[in-house]
């Protein structure tokens, strides 16, 4: 979806056809633009792709990359993330238990049970850091998790604190589900961002996830509720939880950190 900036529909549109013309020219599939009747300055820019490896090849094409490069500096680029999925099943490492699909996250609790971490126990460090989930925000055309949660920011219903959250949540197969805050007048009704995003993807099917970003406009960061622990706990495990605001990356949490001593189904 492309929110394009007052004044620049033309620079889109000429973007947007020499996106079309390098997709055919290349032999990644077509682009179709739809404009959004009821909303002059919004496209829908639709991608048929020819192949999942003709999108991954135009996802890392430079000519394409230049071309996204201009499109972000005359429109808000919104990516329909739900449904979204990394092409490639086999980049989830069998070894990475947080992507081992189980049927009920609930029942069992084996990853919790067991360590299948180094013998050291720390986590990989750059060049060492093995291939899986937590390496898609740093792939050029994917889905950028701390970027998909200031988007969802934005739709936050915030009208009595005034404090936005957003939240993106990756799920065992790299798709994505955003969350904001939801804010009502008896306030205790109120859902943050964290549970939307996780209650979204549980009622799609979800049962695997492996990592959540979640934005708010301050400073310091802001981490999940205690609510949120829980619920992203018993049904996520020990997701790694990375803190942004608007502009800067403010660190990466373990679940487990978070939630030190949890109450879950293993002790009913
Ligand atoms: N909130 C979240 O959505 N997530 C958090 O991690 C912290 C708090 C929301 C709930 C409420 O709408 C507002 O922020 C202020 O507490």
């Amino acid at each position: 979806m492309v929110d394009v900036n007052e004044g620049h529909e033309a620079d889109f549109l000429a973007v947007a056809r020499e996106f079309s013309a390098v997709l055919a020219r290349k032999e990644y599939g077509r682009a179709d633009i739809v404009r959004d009747e009821a909303s002059p300055m919004r496209f829908y820019a639709v991608r048929h792709w020819a192949s999942a490896d003709a999108a991954e090849l135009c996802h890392a094409d430079v000519e394409i990359q230049v071309l996204t490069a201009r499109l972000f500096k005359i429109a808000r680029v919104t990516h329909v993330v739900n449904g979204v999925q990394r092409s490639n099943s086999l980049r989830l490492l069998t070894d990475d238990r947080r992507g081992t699909p189980q049927a009920d996250r609930r029942t069992g609790f084996d990853r919790r049970r067991h360590d299948h971490g180094r013998p050291e126990g720390d986590r990989r460090k750059t060049a060492d850091r093995r291939l899986g989930p937590r390496r898609l925000r740093d792939r050029p055309g994917e889905i950028n998790l701390i970027d998909a949660a200031r988007r969802a920011r934005e739709n936050a219903d915030a009208a009595f604190s005034h404090f936005k959250v957003g939240a993106a949540l990756e799920t065992g197969d790299g798709t994505v589900f955003t969350g904001c805050n939801v804010e009502n007048a008896t306030y205790g009704l109120t859902i943050c961002a964290e549970r939307v995003a996780m209650f979204k993807a549980l009622s799609e099917g979800h049962r695997v996830f492996t990592q959540i970003a979640i934005v708010a406009d301050t400073d310091a960061p802001t981490p999940p509720c205690g609510a949120c622990r829980q619920i992203l706990w018993e049904f996520g495990g020990n997701l790694s939880v990375v803190l942004a605001n608007l502009t800067t990356e403010k660190g990466t949490h373990e679940l487990k950190d978070l939630l030190p001593l949890p109450f879950d189904a293993r002790l009913l």
